[in-house]
């Protein structure tokens, strides 16, 4: 019965998503930003890729080879100038330093006669780009490529993709219609591939793979399917999965349209630098197939349509897959697909409208940031579930943690140690109908391999500290996709069910297994970062952190990175969000709704189905959240401030099992001793406390930021400005969010002075331009920052957990923020000047006036109105009275321009 409700409910945002959003605004998303840098650590390491949201595969221009610090595209000074292309690839690498895998290609060239051999090395399938030809979009990429040793030969391509399909349209073009070029269609399909060690070294290894080609006859078009092994992150999978991850394979088929069949004129196999022409089949290393057309006789072009399918399943699913997604009765459509593609990216872009005044170049150039932000921040995690063939509508997935096919869905590409941080809040706000599908797919994952994903790029990878999947689960819940929430006064359904009771007993025990039970060999193994041949690292150093003798924090001398783990692990036992939200009240007062939905969160039956869970459960991680981090704080700890007048007393430092100071430099992950004793977002007034009150926690800040101690391009220093406005200095956080703003991101290739970390960095930008940041995810609160444009509105999609029938107040015209036309709740966000007035003057949230830099996620999650008063001078508001005054003259200095 409740599994029909849920199905029932899963229904609704398709009706949504019929709408048609305005495509108008992805005219300013630049799929350039953030694609190159001076090294892999300080580019974006994204692509310029085209596929819609969440897509399985996402295709791209090939520009360099790809292997793990080393993505496929790179929009390089030297490509910019003198684009050299090596073909198109279908892509599954989620982040700049994660490995590929289950990739596919398509190459493009010609050769002079039928006999001549085809270019399949890498170094050899270059391709000259037509000098002004290229356009990159986010539903379609065209150029023009020279073919070398052609006398002129070129070919144009039209690049387009849903989720799970690459589509393209290559028009060969020969001087004239009597030179006797052939143009040819490659398709790579395994290569020597670079492995990552974690010793700094890389090393090639050579990917098996199989080919069969289907050459074309009167009823069918030709057909070409391969598939690969590679898996560039298997080597640091945990031990406990690698045997079933060991027989994981990609697969791809291409199809061609039948009127270009027609005129194919031979095929081959090619495996290192043999060439097998007229083979139909092969296996092996460096392989791949080849199709040859003939012109047509009366003319000096030909146009080839593929279309080139992905699957993780077979060769039988990426055909079905193919079927679904771009059936053969739309082989030519090209521009079909390319505006289906687009209207989904609109439906998630054009929910947003901003006004701006001011400088319009300044102003073009935080829109195209802002917007682009959108496109990066809804790519990951990506799509693994592949529909089953037949009519009936489901989905299957294949599981590299036991090597086996599940019904349901799956994704991949969870970077959670930095998505836990505000990207899950915005996916939860933007993309509520993805949710329920990326929980379960968390909770499989610990079902089929025993933990909660930490990094999951097909496969756990142990990337990163901590078990944040935690705080997703907790994020989630808190914010409505839980079990039934109904209302106290009346007893009426306020909330659906997302989740059966048995999927939240797991969802429960993954999360108290996290808390609980520490990895395997614990007091041996190190856990480094790329570690090779260890299990799950999960929570590594529990045993110390929980255990015997429970010292409270991970021994410097056992584990890497201990004090970023102490941090991590004591933040975040959250499912117990209860505890947290109990204290953060002292600090954040009365968030009534989010405690209502909490005390209905965790049904008591469901605490109690893990057999010797401690008796108060949400006691005990509550006292173990406050008591923890502080263990690695040092009182004593301190540094001189630049200026030479002052101290900053009290750090983090490393611990060893014996309980002695570390190195000052010793425990960190991604950051130092500045950054890490800024990390504890569940308990800022403590941490305001120790470094001696408001006043002196603020000079404490401004020393990590003027002291050059402020790395933005990692993820730590993410809510480091926002911690200005809790210790009663909002304009410190307001001037520094603006200039964080300017410095790390702009409109370039270069445009993301971090990597993107499947969609943090962009996260960041997209909350702070509105106004608020979640700096602590699971609070319901979110900190008020400074807006950056004068009106924006967001049109929120209806998560599928509000009832519909009787409708939910929310959905009814009791609810003026919502708009039945577009189906969705309105969040305004007013603040007229604020392109040139950076600081804030006063707040209402729904008309009432707001004193706090606050804003509950109740106040906006049915839509809002968000009125900033903005003013080109610091102002008292949200101030600390005794605080304000001092630093309205310390403001002097204003770095706003
Ligand atoms: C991009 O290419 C440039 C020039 O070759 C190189 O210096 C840089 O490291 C590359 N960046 C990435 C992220 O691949
Ligand atoms: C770059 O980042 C990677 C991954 O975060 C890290 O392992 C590496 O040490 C960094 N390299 C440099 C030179 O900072
Ligand atoms: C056609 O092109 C070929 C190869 O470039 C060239 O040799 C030939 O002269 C051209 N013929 C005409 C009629 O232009
Ligand atoms: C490569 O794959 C083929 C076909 O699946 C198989 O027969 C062969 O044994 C494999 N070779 C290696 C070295 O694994
Ligand atoms: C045409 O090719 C298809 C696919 O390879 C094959 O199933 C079919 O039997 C062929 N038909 C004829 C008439 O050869
Ligand atoms: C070439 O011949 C084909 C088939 O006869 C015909 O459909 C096409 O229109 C002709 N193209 C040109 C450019 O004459
Ligand atoms: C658990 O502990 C909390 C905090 O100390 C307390 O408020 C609550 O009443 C306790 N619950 C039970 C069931 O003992
Ligand atoms: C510090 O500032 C916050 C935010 O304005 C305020 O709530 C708190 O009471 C202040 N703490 C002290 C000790 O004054």
């Amino acid at each position: 019965m409740l599994r029909w409700q849920l199905l029932l409910l899963s229904i609704f945002p398709l009706t949504a998503l019929c709408l048609k959003w305005s495509t108008e605004s992805l005219k300013s998303i630049n799929p350039l930003i953030g694609t190159t840098g001076p090294e892999p650590n300080l580019s974006g390491g994204m692509i310029a890729s085209v596929a819609p949201p969440f897509a399985s595969m996402r295709w791209v221009v090939q520009t360099q080879n790809s292997y793990v610090s080393q993505t496929p595209f790179n929009y390089s000074k030297e490509y910019a100038e003198n684009g050299v292309v090596y073909g198109f690839m279908g892509t599954r690498q989620p982040a700049i330093w994660m490995g590929e895998s289950a990739w596919a290609g398509v190459v493009p060239g010609m050769t002079k006669g039928v006999e001549e051999r085809i270019k399949a090395k890498f170094e050899d399938r270059r391709l000259i780009r037509t000098p002004g030809s290229e356009v990159f979009g986010v539903g379609m990429y065209n150029v023009d490529l020279e073919i070398p040793g052609t006398q002129g030969s070129n070919v144009h391509v039209d690049m387009t993709a849903t989720s799970r399909v690459g589509h393209f349209r290559f028009v060969f073009t020969a001087p004239n219609s009597s030179s006797k070029f052939n143009p040819y269609i490659f398709l790579p399909t395994t290569r020597a591939a670079t492995v990552f060690h974690s010793s700094d070294t890389f090393v090639t290894t050579f990917p098996n793979g199989t080919v069969e080609l289907h050459p074309y006859n009167s009823s069918s078009p030709l057909e070409i399917c391969g598939s690969n092994d590679e898996m560039l992150d298997w080597i640091i999978a945990p031990t406990s999965i690698q045997e079933p991850a060991s027989h994981f394979r990609g697969w791809y088929c291409a199809r061609f349209d039948m009127e270009s069949s027609a005129h194919s004129v031979g095929h081959g196999v090619v495996q290192g630098d043999t060439q097998m022409e007229g083979a139909t089949s092969g296996h092996g290393e460096e392989l791949g197939a080849y199709a040859r057309f003939a012109l047509p006789s009366n003319s000096s072009s030909l146009t080839v349509y593929v279309r080139i399918a992905g699957s993780f399943i077979s060769a039988d699913q990426a055909r079905a897959n193919l079927d679904f997604e771009i059936p053969d009765i739309e082989a030519t459509d090209i521009e079909g697909t390319q505006a289906n593609t687009e209207e989904m990216w609109a439906e998630k872009v054009g929910r947003f409208d901003i006004e701006a005044g001011g400088d319009s170049d300044v102003l073009g150039d935080m829109k195209t940031v802002f917007f682009t932000g959108i496109f990066h921040a809804m790519q990951y995690p990506y799509e693994v579930h592949e529909q089953i063939p037949g009519p009936s509508g489901a989905s299957h997935y294949y599981s590299a943690y036991d090597n086996s096919i599940h019904d349901g869905h799956s994704y991949s590409g969870y970077s959670i140690w930095d998505t836990y941080r505000a990207e899950w809040a915005l996916q939860l706000l933007l993309a509520p109908e993805r949710i329920p599908g990326m929980i379960r797919s968390m909770l499989q994952d610990y079902e089929e391999g025993g933990w909660l994903p930490m990094w999951k790029n097909i496969i756990e990878t142990n990337i990163m500290v901590g078990t944040h999947a935690d705080s997703l689960l907790a994020e989630a819940v808190l914010k409505g996709f839980g079990p039934v929430v109904r209302s106290d006064a009346t007893g009426k359904v306020e909330f659906e069910a997302s989740f059966t009771n048995d999927e939240l007993r797991t969802l429960w025990a993954a999360a108290w297994k996290d808390a609980s039970v520490p990895p395997r060999d614990d007091q041996t193994t190190t856990y480094s970062d790329r570690e090779e041949g260890v299990d799950y690292e999960v929570r590594a150093g529990l045993s110390t952190f929980y255990g015997d003798g429970s010292r409270g924090w991970v021994a410097d001398d056992v584990h890497s990175e201990s004090v970023s783990r102490t941090l991590d692990y004591a933040c975040k036992p959250i499912f117990f969000v209860i505890s947290l939200v109990v204290h953060q009240l002292k600090f954040l007062p009365d968030d009534d709704h989010a405690l209502f939905v909490l005390s209905l969160l965790l049904p008591e039956e469901i605490i109690s189905s893990i057999p010797n869970i401690p008796p108060n459960v949400s006691q005990f991680l509550n006292q173990r959240a406050l008591k923890n981090p502080w263990t690695v704080w040092n009182p004593d700890a301190s540094v001189t401030t630049s200026d030479g007048n002052g101290q900053i007393q009290g750090f983090v430092q490393a611990r060893k099992a014996n309980g002695e100071w570390a190195d000052i430099t010793s425990g960190f992950t991604e950051g130092d001793r500045w950054v890490y004793s800024f990390a504890f977002v569940h308990d800022v007034s403590q941490l305001v406390e120790r470094r001696g009150g408001n006043a002196s926690f603020v000079r404490s800040l401004d020393e990590f930021f003027d002291g050059g101690w402020a790395d933005f391009t990692n993820e730590p220093a993410h809510h480091t400005p926002y911690l200005y406005a809790l210790a009663g200095a909002p304009t410190h956080a307001q001037e520094r969010v603006r200039q964080i703003a300017r410095t790390n991101y702009n409109s370039t290739p270069n445009g993301l002075s971090g990597n993107e970390d499947c969609g943090q960095m962009s996260a960041w930008y997209i909350f702070s331009a509105m106004g608020f940041y979640p700096v602590n995810p699971v609070s319901g609160e979110y900190v008020v920052g400074s807006p950056f444009f004068s009106s924006l509105s967001l049109h929120l999609p209806v998560p599928s957990f509000i009832p519909r029938s009787p409708p939910h107040p929310s959905l009814t015209s009791s609810n003026q923020f919502y708009d039945p036309t577009t189906d969705s709740y309105i969040l305004r966000i007013s603040a007229p000047g604020a392109e040139s007035k950076p600081y804030v003057k006063g707040l209402k949230v729904n008309g009432k006036v707001v004193e706090e830099p606050l804003i509950k996620h109740n106040d906006i999650r049915f839509g809002g109105l968000l009125e900033f008063d903005m003013s080109d001078q610091p102002e008292a508001w949200g101030e600390e009275e005794d605080l304000g005054l001092r630093l309205h003259l310390l403001l002097i200095r204003c770095r706003w321009i």
